[in-house]
């Protein structure tokens, strides 16, 4: 037996960069808050990717796409000998030429509709342009976002099922290959890079590497920025900032629907224990602003949400009584309502930044410490 090089070092390096920029990106996607990390992580994964697609046509022997396995009677056989030792792979035995192809069809799916989600729903990135066309779908592409995610997640667990068959059963070699790049083989298959391909290899995990740094501490790169405006309420409509900015913030009218603003403003002399009644003419004026900018006619995600889970029930008049606000705070620790940094649930601000201009993003949400 000879021990062959087979994979060179940017390889393995761009190998457990996936394994890295996967995990941590595929851990943070539950976390609102971290959303915009989320993202880095996921297209400094895309970056890797471009370039092993590249690496596939320039790269040296077994690397290369053309030395890949796509024999479906080696698959047949391989994948019938489970228990038994097979041919020898130097390269990419047949399932895992397979399985590689079939993880790039999946990661450009997840890739995809994840710059599709963050655009349409959140309104941030490359893809915020799409927003106002297709805000009523947007549920549909981070739909198809997570599931191609979780196939990619199955996918992971076939490979390293077929990693452990291949170690531990047919005693190959093919892990320990992807830490130090050799192979023991029956005949001297030992490739080597050239110049070209080692500077490719070399630019491949610093562009990797750049990529996420440049995602996570640049400000607004075009990638994350959000393209949601900041609203001046103030400025857009003085009677209902001077009256309705009052006693509390003034809060978006894209929170309600048109008739919880309707059931409010005939109702302001009990306005939730106080009397805050205006005269006719200042009433009607903020209701007309209001109307026109109630969740009905805006396209933030808080809008849609918010209309979907009231489910045409409209008379709440309280955002913190909508089931949408309560499913979305459920999880947080009761004892920060009693705070003296919060007080109330309708204290928005202590929590969302820049809540009283509208903006409701993910990474402006910060809350204060629960002292015990
Ligand atoms: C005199 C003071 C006062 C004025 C003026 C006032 N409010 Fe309020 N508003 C309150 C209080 C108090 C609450 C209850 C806050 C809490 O639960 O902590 C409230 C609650 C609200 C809520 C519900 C918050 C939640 O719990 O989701 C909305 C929406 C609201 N006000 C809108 C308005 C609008 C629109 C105007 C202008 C027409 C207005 N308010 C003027 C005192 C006022
Ligand atoms: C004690 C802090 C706190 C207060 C007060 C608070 N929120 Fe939140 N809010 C959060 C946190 C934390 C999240 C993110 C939850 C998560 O990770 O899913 C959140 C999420 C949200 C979301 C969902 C955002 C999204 O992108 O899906 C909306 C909408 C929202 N809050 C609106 C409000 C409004 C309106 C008020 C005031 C009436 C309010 N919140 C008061 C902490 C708070």
């Amino acid at each position: 037996m000879i021990k062959s090089y087979i994979w060179p070092l940017s390889n393995r390096i761009a190998h457990i960069l996936l394994i890295v920029f996967f995990a941590v990106s595929y851990l943070l996607g539950d976390f609102d808050k971290l959303l915009r990390y989320h993202v880095a992580f996921g297209y400094a994964f895309g970056v890797v990717i471009a370039f092993r697609i590249v690496w596939a046509f320039i790269g040296p022997k077994y690397s290369k796409l053309k030395d890949f396995n796509f024999s479906l009677t080696d698959l047949m056989a391989y994948m019938l000998s489970v228990f038994a030792k097979t041919k020898e792979y130097a390269g990419h035995n047949p399932a895992s030429s397979f399985a590689i192809v079939g993880m790039f069809v999946v990661t450009f799916v997840m890739l995809f509709t994840g710059a599709l989600a963050y655009g349409i729903q959140e309104n941030h990135g490359i893809l915020s342009f799409l927003h106002n066309s297709y805000f009523k779908d947007m549920e549909f592409f981070k739909d198809v976002h997570e599931l191609s995610a979780n196939l990619f997640l199955a996918l992971i667990g076939a490979h390293i099922a077929g990693a452990l068959i291949d170690k531990y059963i047919k005693k190959s070699d093919a892990i320990d290959s992807m830490v130090h790049g050799y192979k023991t083989l029956q005949i001297q298959e030992t490739i080597k890079t050239n110049i070209f391909q080692k500077i490719i290899g070399f630019v491949w995990i610093i562009a990797s590497l750049y990529a996420l740094y440049y995602l996570i501490f640049t400000q607004d790169n075009m990638f994350i920025a959000n393209a949601n405006q900041k609203q001046n309420y103030a400025q857009m409509h003085p009677v209902f900032f001077e009256e309705c900015a009052s006693c509390h913030i003034a809060y978006a009218p894209y929170l309600l629907p048109a008739n919880a603003w309707i059931l409010m403003m005939k109702d302001l002399e009990n306005h939730f224990g106080e009397d805050a009644s205006i005269d006719s003419v200042a009433n009607a004026s903020i209701l007309a602003f209001l109307r026109e900018n109630s969740a009905e006619n805006a396209t933030h995600q808080a809008s849609v949400k918010m209309l979907k889970s009231l489910k045409g029930k409209t008379d709440i008049i309280a955002i913190t009584k909508t089931p949408f606000w309560e499913k979305k705070h459920r999880d947080i620790d009761k004892n920060i309502w009693n705070t003296k940094e919060v007080k109330s649930k309708a204290n928005c601000k202590a929590c969302h930044q820049e809540i009283d201009f509208g903006l409701l993003e993910n990474d402006l949400i910060a809350m204060p410490k629960i002292k015990s």
